[in-house]
């Protein structure tokens, strides 16, 4: 007998799933970075925030309950680096590494939305 390809992966990934937390991830943070077209920043800019949000995040201690993407283009293409947080639906435009650390600080930590920075979000608190 043989295992179809689908079941023969499924330890393989299972294993995947369980060192990248996705059960455990609460929220997930997508950044334009590293664009194909840098269209909202400056490419190098976007890197440096990237680089800075992914330290941060394990330095913190928050690799199990925050994962993060870098996203190509989120569509905004203006006042970027655009971030966005889902579940929570928070856009952020203008993301410095300065900004990335208020919002892992007072969003991500103490759920509090950086609102100077908000480009979009449902009906803020
Ligand atoms: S290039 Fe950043 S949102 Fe499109």
């Amino acid at each position: 007998m043989t295992l179809s390809p689908e079941a023969a992966i499924a330890p393989i990934v299972a294993e995947r799933v369980q060192q990248l937390h996705l059960a455990r991830a609460e929220r997930h943070l997508f950044l334009c970075a590293d664009q194909t077209k840098p269209l909202c920043c400056d490419k190098q800019l976007s890197l440096e925030v990237w680089d800075y949000l992914k330290a941060r995040i394990g330095e913190l201690g928050l690799g199990t309950r925050v994962l993060r993407t870098k996203a190509n283009c989120l569509r905004v293409c203006l006042a970027g680096p655009i971030l966005v947080v889902y579940p929570d639906r928070v856009w952020y435009h203008s993301v410095t590494t300065s900004v990335v650390e208020r919002i892992l600080q007072e969003h991500i930590i103490g759920g509090q939305v950086v609102h100077e920075y908000v480009l979009t979000a449902p009906a803020l608190p």
